[in-house]
């Protein structure tokens, strides 16, 4: 089956560096002294003012130096986070790490930079410093390799950091040799006032003024970037006639120069006049959303009495053309984003109307929306396309569910919205952040309830996607209590099923076998297929496996793949491939049980299931071995190791995996030798989850 390139961002070796939008001027002498610091210090920190170009230099910088870290260049974007709870989170999903067990997550994170030659970029830090400067110094411990390049208003205080300030750009005068036309102000606006009118040249008639203009903006790339727009109605004589009023006007009309905070504010505010009032609410508004958002969401989130819904697509277009909102287009559609310090000035500004509650509740109604909408069609054929959009909307979701979770009336909200994301906390490798917040919207909701009932079996899912059976059952049983206690027949027979998988964990397969059969027999509603019935048949067969009943495992397995092929299921199909390769490899099959395991395989890489590939993976080592290519299998050993150090407990803790990875072992040892399996086992400890997938999959280059 040929599915659409899915792979989420991050994961992948070279790292997640975001593309550069515009074109990028001067700072040569900075970006050497940052090549210098970095070699001198393993934690560099790029302070200055709002607006100034730390962001940006900093991502020249990166993509500069990309090819050096053979591990790659992250970067995680901190803007919009409030939660400093959160920042760990928050940078292990940027760096695509499957965020599955049931240790501190500082620990995971640990290990997974562990040994790897790379450079983490934490963009904006100055709202979280504190957060930010103790998980820098434990990740540095951890990892003599790494690198941090970090960006803040303000210095991260730890004895060994290096700051480099970003000064505004040169402006014309500050070097008296220089030519004004060499000048990096000036070359910033004329590449900006040629964006907005295309025959805008620089030449001897208007060099004077544009110089002028960039010494009253001080330099700061922001402010210069928002004059320019303005070339769109007046000349540049205009521009600076104008700012001069405006400026002298806040400097108690005195000439001296304001402070360079001062000017961008001034400059903001500005660019804030030249829009028209509606434009102004909508600025306000956005600041709502975290990272990016689609225009859909704008309209739904933003719109009202007093902003219509129909014109909120002319008033984002005229907000992209002030330079107010910037366009990041990708492959899943156009999105937009409020540049940071925009954001924030957006942010007073709702403040001031009084709209900020209403606005924030309209963004978790929206959010709760999309996640129900995602829920509904995750089992059905664009289950690939609504977990690309979910991760994109991560951002936002975590602060939806901060709000809610601050705001008294608005917890329900909380239980609601992260249980319709089940399928994003087990499916899409955010299980430790799920369980985080499960267990805290649950105890802000101590009443009984159908909301509550639905939120412990998600807990209890989760945990069990973490390994951590004993907790996977608690919450079960505590569903199974409450849901009879509030007559939710649905939620007692989802209750049986989780407390069947924990069995499952634990190895009690007699216990396993009676309550999923429960849940499978009375699943009533055959339309839901997730997370009940489907993954049901998937565990049960697992039990039959392992108590001998091959024919009736596969024939099971038959029938759960024969209904995902129908409704487009992929996620559990995946499972399912997998499965049947059990029962193959136990009637001495290899050959198909390779073919299914490879499926699975296949499937799974489009998800970011690091547990269902390590499972996978387990299985294929065992089948390599029947096939007689110990060798492979080996190297696969090496790798799973490796790779289940950083995605949790090894084998989950599951006794039908432990027994069979240790038999696995022996043999290879057997048949290789000590000292060949463990120079094999070596090589595959040097394999990520992606390499180590290629070489079972056959696909590697040799
Ligand atoms: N050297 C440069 N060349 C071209 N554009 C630049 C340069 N430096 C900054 N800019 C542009 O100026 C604007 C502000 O820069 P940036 O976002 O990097 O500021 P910042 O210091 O990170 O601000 P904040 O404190 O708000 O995060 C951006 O649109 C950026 O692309
Ligand atoms: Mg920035």
């Amino acid at each position: 089956m040929r599915l659409p390139m899915a792979t989420p961002s991050g994961w992948r070796r070279e790292g997640n560096l975001p593309a550069e939008l515009t074109s990028f001027v001067g700072r040569t002498r900075l970006l050497a002294n940052l090549k210098r610091h970095l070699g001198e210090s393993r934690l560099v920190t790029v302070t200055g003012i709002g607006g100034v170009g730390k962001s940006r230099t900093v991502l020249r910088f990166a993509h500069q130096v990309r090819a050096q870290y053979a591990d790659g260049v992250w970067f995680a974007d901190l803007a919009r986070l409030q939660d400093a709870g959160m920042v760990k989170h928050t940078i292990a999903s940027a760096l695509g790490i499957a965020d599955q067990s049931s240790r501190a997550a500082s620990e995971t994170l640990s290990e997974w930079v562990a040994d790897r030659q790379m450079l983490l970029i934490i963009d904006t830090c100055e709202h979280l410093v504190q957060g930010c400067a103790e998980l820098v110094e434990e990740l540095l411990n951890s990892n003599p390799n790494l690198k941090v390049l970090a960006t803040s208003r303000q210095s991260l205080h730890l004895p060994y950091e290096h700051v480099v300030p970003v000064p505004p750009l040169q402006v014309p005068g500050d070097d008296p040799a220089e030519s004004l036309f060499t000048n990096e102000s000036v070359q910033l606006f004329a590449a900006r006032a040629g964006a907005v009118v295309p025959d805008f040249v620089l030449d001897e008639h208007n060099i004077g003024t544009v110089a002028e203009l960039c010494r009253r903006l001080d330099g700061i790339p922001l402010a210069l970037e928002l004059a320019a727009v303005r070339l769109r109605a007046l000349s540049v004589e205009q521009i600076l006639g104008l700012l001069t009023d405006r400026f002298s006007l806040l400097a108690g009309a005195s000439r001296t120069a304001l402070p360079r905070h001062q000017t961008l504010r001034a400059a903001i505010g500005w660019s804030h006049e030249l829009c028209d009032p509606a434009e102004r609410l909508l600025w306000a508004r956005l600041s709502v959303f975290a990272g990016d958002f689609e225009l859909d969401a704008a309209r739904a989130v933003c719109s009202d009495e007093q902003l219509p819904a129909d014109r909120i697509t002319d008033l984002v277009t005229g907000l992209v053309e002030k330079s107010v909102l910037l366009i990041t287009s990708n492959h899943a559609g156009v999105r937009y984003k409020l540049i940071d310090t925009l954001a924030e000035y957006g942010e007073e500004w709702l403040d001031k109307l009084g709209q900020r509650e209403r606005m924030r509740h309209k963004h978790l109604e929206y959010y709760l929306s999309l996640a129900r909408r995602s829920e509904d069609a995750w089992s059905g054929p664009r289950q690939i396309y609504w977990f690309i959009r979910m991760r994109q909307e991560h951002d936002n979701v975590r602060v939806a569910l901060e709000h809610a979770l601050r705001t008294p009336s608005e917890t329900p909200l909380a239980l609601t919205l992260l249980s319709s994301l089940w399928f994003m906390w087990v499916c899409c490798g955010f299980a430790r952040e799920g369980r985080l917040y499960l267990e805290r919207a649950l105890a802000a909701n101590p009443g009984a309830s159908k909301e509550r009932c639905k939120a412990l079996w998600v807990l209890s899912y989760v945990r069990s996607a973490q390994g951590d059976s004993v907790g996977a059952l608690e919450a079960a049983e505590q569903c199974s209590t409450e849901a009879v206690r509030v007559g939710d027949s649905k939620a007692v027979i989802l209750a049986s099923k989780m407390q069947g998988t924990a069995a499952l964990l634990q190895g009690d397969l007699q216990k396993a076998s009676a309550l999923l059969g429960v849940a499978i027999e009375f699943n009533t509603d055959n339309k839901e297929l997730n997370p009940g019935l489907l993954p049901a048949i998937v565990e049960l067969s697992m039990v039959l496996s392992s108590q001998g009943e091959l024919y009736e495992a596969e024939s099971l397995l038959k029938d759960c793949l024969q209904v995902c092929m129908e409704r487009g299921e992929l996620f559990v199909s995946s499972y399912a491939h997998w499965a049947l390769s059990l029962p193959r490899l136990a009637g001495g099959r290899p050959g198909e049980a390779l073919k299914n395991a490879q499926e699975s395989l296949r499937i799974k890489r489009h998800f970011h299931d690091t547990l269902g590939i390590l499972i996978a993976l387990e299985t294929t080592a065992r089948i390599y071995v029947a096939l007689d290519e110990v060798d492979l299998a080996t190297r696969l050993l090496g790798a799973l190791q490796q790779n289940w150090r950083t995605a949790g407990l090894p084998q989950l803790g599951a006794p039908f995996l432990t027994v069979e990875h240790e038999k696995c072992v022996k043999e290879c040892e057997r048949a290789l030798g000590v000292e060949r399996y463990q120079r094999l086992f070596e090589a595959g400890m040097r394999l990520d989850l992606e390499e180590a997938s290629t070489m079972a999959l056959g696909e590697e280059e040799l």
